[in-house]
């Protein structure tokens, strides 16, 4: 495994520890990579009003946004259940945001990496800046 996908390994670990995820106990870390080399985690962060809840990758990329980053170039989601765990819908454009399509990323157990798939693979045909921009 590279270092930086190590790195990011760890760094999900520790996110999802601190996973408020009493409703579902489904606990998730998240870790995108930025192009600047610094690495952003997040957990996912349930509500009472269930619909209010917030995904781990949207954490790990809001703290990304808030500290200046804005370019994805890699991305990891761990969770601890025997399925794959691959981002939601919504998670899924929100990385397309920030991230291109080539950009890797990483589903993962507890045991490590089970699966990487490019983001243009898990979103084809995604819509986002570029199509607001052909608008004429
Ligand atoms: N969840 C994530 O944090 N990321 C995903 O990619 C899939 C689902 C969370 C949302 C909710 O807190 C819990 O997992 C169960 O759906």
């Amino acid at each position: 495994m590279s270092e930086p996908l190590s790195a990011m390994l760890d760094l999900a670990r520790r996110a999802l520890a601190h996973a408020h995820a009493p409703y579902s106990r489904f606990r998730v870390g998240a870790c995108v990579r930025a192009a600047s080399g610094r690495l952003y985690a997040g957990c996912n962060v349930e509500n009472a009003s269930y619909p209010v809840g917030q995904c781990a990758e949207a954490t790990a990329i809001g703290t990304m946004v808030a500290a200046g980053d804005r370019q994805i170039v890699e991305i990891l989601v761990l969770a601890e259940g025997l399925e794959l765990c691959a981002p939601c819908g919504r998670c899924r454009q929100q990385l397309a945001e920030f991230a291109h399509p080539d950009a890797l990323v990483h589903l993962c157990g507890p045991e490590g990496v089970r699966r990487t798939i490019s983001l243009g693979e898990l979103l084809p045909l995604a819509f986002g800046p570029d199509t607001l921009g052909s608008a004429s």
